[in-house]
């Protein structure tokens, strides 16, 4: 249901993430409005969206709070820079309240405007500090493949999926290890338990290391669960075994919070609900409930301390953004913060966790769905032809991208994914009554492409 706004003529428009050569002569989804969970486009049809947008809206769309908050900044001050020593009260309070809900020992907030340039921000960091360290040659990352950690040009080089990199030459060899996927339903050795697919994951990032050096590899970066790729769920033990071998090795540890920060989980952050200890973390979206762009980075003191070292001895920390730290985005960001502690949204989400998990259970008996997942309110279905062999269909026939568009006929925006699944990251503030609407939708859009294939 794809609607054509003809007042507005939308040929001017780049789509990111389109194929602009199959979508050249069709109007976009319009969407014009938005009330609790629900978006409206331009014809006034309702959908629940059941992505938070993209895994970003948790407080849904009219949340009064925050427009009051970015009005009352554009009144105050609609503007001020970071640069050489500046702040404004929004930008100081918002780093305070990001330090105080941080995992112990990240203390230190740098504020850019999306997840890419926070990626982008923690990467800069990371050279920096081994720099400063007098590390030379300690530079390389390790990602993950079916990560998504951005679109810039280093953050994404780190992004393990290959529609970010076809095309654009991005400098991922130089700079980046990618190792297996933490997903053991589809990368397991048959007959594989959890346990011995962690330790064969393990081992691989200690051959890795061993191959290239530990003086080569300056840092890990993981999402908690892995978001765009596919809604990976890490299988038992997987952060604590690899964060031991990253310490034996001197290997920083950046976590990717920028889908799982902010309750998402059912913890404040993701490293928390799947235990380990970052020295960095990346955050955006849920941030700002994403009604404004604004992205940081928390760094641990024993991070920052080196930067800070080093800037003197350079003269300089060289980098920054015009809008890094914009006093309106910081007034949204730090008054989102202030309704998570007041509504509990951790508890929320807890609350709400076991109906969604419900559901997600109930799908899973779907003829088409080889598996169903999820944690706090983040998960998946995964398609497949066959149940028993775990066989998917072929990848031209897009099958979860079928499903996608099913379900706006039944009134729901979902996101089909790499590896055949559907995503499901509603915002936080959905009910029972609405996961039971959305998962109803769901499940008769599962039903409508089963009777085709
Ligand atoms: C884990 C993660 N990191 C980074 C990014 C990039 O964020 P942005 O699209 O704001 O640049 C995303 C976006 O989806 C993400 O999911």
């Amino acid at each position: 249901m794809s609607s054509t706004l003809h007042q507005l003529d939308q040929r001017h428009v780049i789509h990111p993430y389109t194929n602009l050569v199959a979508h050249r002569d069709a109007g976009p989804m319009v969407l014009s409005r938005g009330e609790g969970v629900y978006v409206f486009d331009d014809q006034d049809n309702r959908f629940i969206e059941g992505m938070a947008g993209l895994w970003c809206a948790s407080l849904g769309y009219s949340e009064q709070r925050l427009a009051d908050a970015a009005a009352a900044q554009f009144a105050a001050l609609p503007f001020s820079h970071m640069f050489a020593h500046r702040a404004t009260p929004p930008a100081i309070e918002l780093s305070a309240a990001l330090a105080g809900i941080a995992p112990d020992g990240l203390n230190r907030v740098f504020t850019v405007n999306s997840g890419s340039e926070a990626v982008d921000a923690a990467i800069k960091m990371v050279w920096f500090y081994n720099n400063a360290l007098n590390r030379p040659k300690k530079k390389k990352f390790l990602a993950r493949n079916r990560a998504y950690h951005g679109v810039t040009v280093a953050a994404g080089s780190l992004t393990g999926l290959p529609y970010v990199h076809s095309g654009f030459d991005l400098p991922n060899g130089a700079m980046v290890t990618h190792l297996t996927t933490p997903h053991h339903y589809r990368y397991a050795e048959p007959g594989e338990s959890e346990e011995a697919f962690t330790d064969r994951l393990v081992a691989e990032l200690r051959e890795t290391i061993e191959r290239e050096g530990a003086d080569t590899i300056a840092a890990f970066i993981a999402e908690p669960v892995m978001g765009a790729g596919g809604v990976l769920i890490p299988p038992t033990g997987y952060f604590e075994k690899m964060q031991a071998v990253l310490r034996e090795n001197d290997i920083l540890c950046i976590s990717d919070e920028v889908i799982n920060g902010f309750g998402r989980t059912g913890e404040m952050f993701g490293c928390t609900r799947f235990g380990y200890q970052p020295d960095i973390m990346t955050c955006a979206k849920q941030l700002s409930s994403a009604y404004i762009p604004i992205g940081a980075v928390v760094a641990a003191d024993h991070v920052y301390n080196a930067l800070e070292e080093y800037s003197g001895a350079l003269g300089m920390f060289g980098t920054g953004n015009t809008y890094g730290g914009h006093p309106v985005a910081s007034a949204v960001a730090l008054e989102t913060l202030k309704i998570y502690e007041e509504r509990d949204i951790v508890g929320m989400v807890r609350a709400r966790e076991p109906h969604f998990l419900a559901h997600l259970a109930n799908l899973a008996e779907h003829p088409l769905v080889g598996q169903a997942r999820g944690v706090g309110l983040i998960g998946a279905v995964e398609l497949v032809a066959d149940k028993t062999t775990r066989e998917q269909y072929p990848v031209a026939q897009k099958v979860a991208a079928q499903v996608a568009a099913a379900c706006v006929q039944h009134g729901l925006i979902l996101r089909p994914t790499p590896g055949d699944a559907v995503a499901v990251c509603p915002p936080l503030i959905i009910t029972d009554a609405e996961l039971d609407a959305l998962f109803g939708a769901l499940g008769a859009a599962l039903d409508d492409v089963a009777a085709t294939l």
